[in-house]
């Protein structure tokens, strides 16, 4: 029996042109064979799973029937809300364990790099079938198959991607593959819903290939309107957008483009929008006018499928529109990647492109800001991992997942062995790399998670004092007074504090309000920046936040992203019958719109300034720590110079 070679296509980019050419002509002979009733065994005595943590019509029954096909066979989880998932099997101990009753899984799942994850615990090759908004690359494959079918060649095409081009997984796979192909783009995007930044940057990085945005109005404009688009190229193969063999050089500055050859439109993922943000009106809807256009009589008109309102019913007898072959294409082309993936037989996976991920030297590593990141929603065991992204701009420091490549920015960074920490800027950059390859780098989203972690500031400023100890304890008097006020019946109550200095002020608050009216609330440690186990109990065994009034506690406010964050936690753990905010410090800049209900003392303070609270044995060096409470105001002392090596 043919074995299957441990290679998983979670992106597009896992095949080579001329593997996605070799896959095309098996899907040629597949094609024919099914016509001509051809039996085949291919696959016999093989064993595919389906795992579908998301709807699906086409791509599961076109794998699940491209396997019989092949005489294999298929096992698969009806509704895998059905399986262990419901009862919180994290996604990598089911791909373990499945490896051990197929010899192939194809995984669809909600979250962006959820592909990558199966790919990695799962010992029998994995295919990705969608993962999040990320990729989608059997439909690519299909894609690309009719398209050149009907035009009998991919290079120099200009495809239309109409829709929502923000979460439609079909078009980021497709837009890799076309720009490899040296077809030519041009995005309409249905307002708001553009290309992502990262998929940009990817094909502008990797393949230097930039393409155009135009609206969906400047398309529809009128008949002929396409006439009236003017595209500019970035990358030399775009020339063939153009009429004429004009040499760049004496190209006009505005150019009208050739014709079009096909329109790729994509539904609204009303899945992937909040409630609010589902209504379809203004959506572009795709009907037979939009082909009326000289430029335009030629294309074909594609759609993954499922259709929704966007593609008129009428064009489906026009002999342009070729969606219902891009879905029948799904048999034949995964027949055909299926057994190029058993014709490959044991050859060795190729590596990865990049280097090692960046190793951090403190946990936890910082969080992929993507709230559909993979990593955001399984369990502990999924640790992050970051490369350097791939911008030129030194000024800026940004990291990119290694699973969903969403970009992260990093505003300050530390030293690991040193214990500093710096915002970063361009001076830094030499040193940052160096400590990457020390694995000493640290890096933080904020001043408050440097200072948690321990770390100082490479230097400040003159610093001073502006609360002691006695009126920190009259400004936490006060806020308990108000709290009681304001409470009809104190049983409800419970506190919650932002680690570290913000738990331990909720807990005086609590002892206050205990002392004065003789009911003990509940009280916890919240951790913004940990990951699943977010809320921890500080005196007693459990936490409950359903149904109870909440007063939520921090040191300091400034730009509210920590209250925020904070409330995201608070909601994942349950209802809350209300939220109230209490803080020590309000030192203004808020970036968001919050405002505490119990305010300690207001500091108007500038920008560069720092406000450290203080307390009790917890705080900072061993210096502070033989002072009692304090609140201490300094400014940092931000960039480095570029004769000041870090020590
Ligand atoms: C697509 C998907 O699931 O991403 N469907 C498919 O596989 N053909 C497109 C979509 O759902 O809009």
């Amino acid at each position: 029996m043919a074995r299957l070679p441990k290679y998983d296509i979670v992106s597009i980019e896992d095949l080579e042109i001329d593997e996605i050419e070799r896959i095309f002509r098996l899907a040629d002979s597949f094609a024919d064979g099914i016509a001509n009733g051809t039996p085949c065994t291919t696959a016999a005595g093989l064993i595919m799973a389906t795992l579908f943590y998301e709807p699906s019509t086409r791509t599961r029954l076109s794998f699940e029937s491209a396997m019989h096909r092949l005489g294999g066979a298929v096992i698969s989880s009806a509704d895998m809300h059905a399986s262990a998932a419901s009862k919180g099997e994290s996604l990598a101990d089911t791909a373990r364990v499945v490896s051990a009753y197929a010899d192939l899984i194809v995984v669809r799942h909600p979250f962006d790099g959820a592909a990558r994850v199966a790919a990695e615990y799962a010992t029998v090759p994995v295919i990705n079938a969608g993962d999040g908004s990320r990729e989608h690359p059997t439909q690519t494959l299909c894609d690309l198959y009719i398209l050149r079918r009907k035009k009998g060649r991919l290079k120099g095409l200009t495809v239309a991607l109409c829709g929502d081009l923000k979460f439609g997984r079909t078009v980021h796979s497709l837009i890799y593959a076309l720009a490899r192909f040296g077809a030519n783009i041009v995005a309409v995007p249905y307002g708001g819903m553009d290309v992502p930044d990262y998929v940009l940057e990817r094909v502008a990085a990797e393949r230097n290939y930039n393409f155009s945005t135009i609206s969906i109005d400047e398309l529809k404009s009128q008949a002929g309107g396409l006439d009236a688009l003017y595209l500019t190229p970035n990358a030399p193969h775009q020339m063939a957008l153009f009429t004429g063999e004009m040499p760049l050089e004496t190209v006009p500055s505005v150019r009208p483009p050739a014709a079009l050859d096909a329109f790729y439109v994509t539904r609204l993922q009303r899945e992937r929008l909040a409630e609010k943000d589902r209504a379809q009106a203004g959506y572009a809807h795709f009907d037979a006018r939009a082909l009326r256009s000289s430029r335009a009589h030629d294309a074909v008109v594609m759609h993954p499928l499922p259709r929704t309102d966007e593609l008129a019913y009428e064009l489906d007898s026009d002999p342009r529109a070729v969606y219902f072959e891009q879905a029948a294409a799904g048999v034949p082309v995964r027949m055909a990647l299926i057994a190029w993936m058993l014709e490959r037989g044991h050859a060795v996976a190729r590596p990865p492109a990049a280097g090692p991920p960046i190793k951090f030297k403190d946990e936890p590593a910082p969080r992929c800001l993507n709230p559909t990141c993979i990593t955001r929603n399984e369990g502990a065991y999924l640790h992050q991992r970051f490369r350097l992204a791939r911008t030129t701009n030194r000024a800026l420091l940004v990291l990119r997942c290694e699973y969903c490549e969403r970009e992260l920015p990093v505003e300050f960074v530390g030293h690991a062995t040193t214990h500093r920490f710096y915002r970063f800027d361009e001076n830094l950059y030499g040193y940052v790399r160096q400590w990457i390859e020390e694995g000493t780098l640290s890096v933080f989203e904020t001043v408050k998670q440097a200072e948690e972690g321990g770390y100082e500031p490479y230097r400040r400023g003159p610093q001073r004092e502006i609360m002691n100890a006695a009126e920190i304890a009259v400004a936490c008097g006060a806020i308990a007074t108000q709290i009681i006020g304001d409470l009809a019946d104190p049983t409800g109550l419970a506190f919650v504090g932002v680690v570290s200095r913000g738990a331990m002020l909720a807990l005086r608050l609590r002892n206050l309000i205990e002392a004065r009216t003789g009911v003990r609330a509940p009280c916890a440690a919240l951790d913004v920046y940990a990951g699943a186990a977010a809320i921890q109990p500080i005196d007693g065994p459990d936490f409950d936040v359903d149904g109870r009034t909440i007063v939520l506690v921090d040191d300091v406010i400034n730009s509210g992203w920590t209250v925020q964050r904070a409330m995201t936690t608070l909601w994942q753990r349950g209802r809350p019958a209300t939220v109230k905010l209490a803080v020590l410090i309000d030192r203004g800049h808020r970036a968001l719109p919050i405002r505490p209900n119990y305010v300690g003392k207001s500091i108007p303070s500038a920008r560069a300034d720092r406000v450290q609270v203080r307390l009790g044995p917890m705080a900072g060096d061993s210096e502070t720590r033989k002072s009692s409470d304090r609140v201490v105001l300094y400014t940092m002392v931000e960039s480095i110079k570029e004769a000041e090596r870090p020590q």
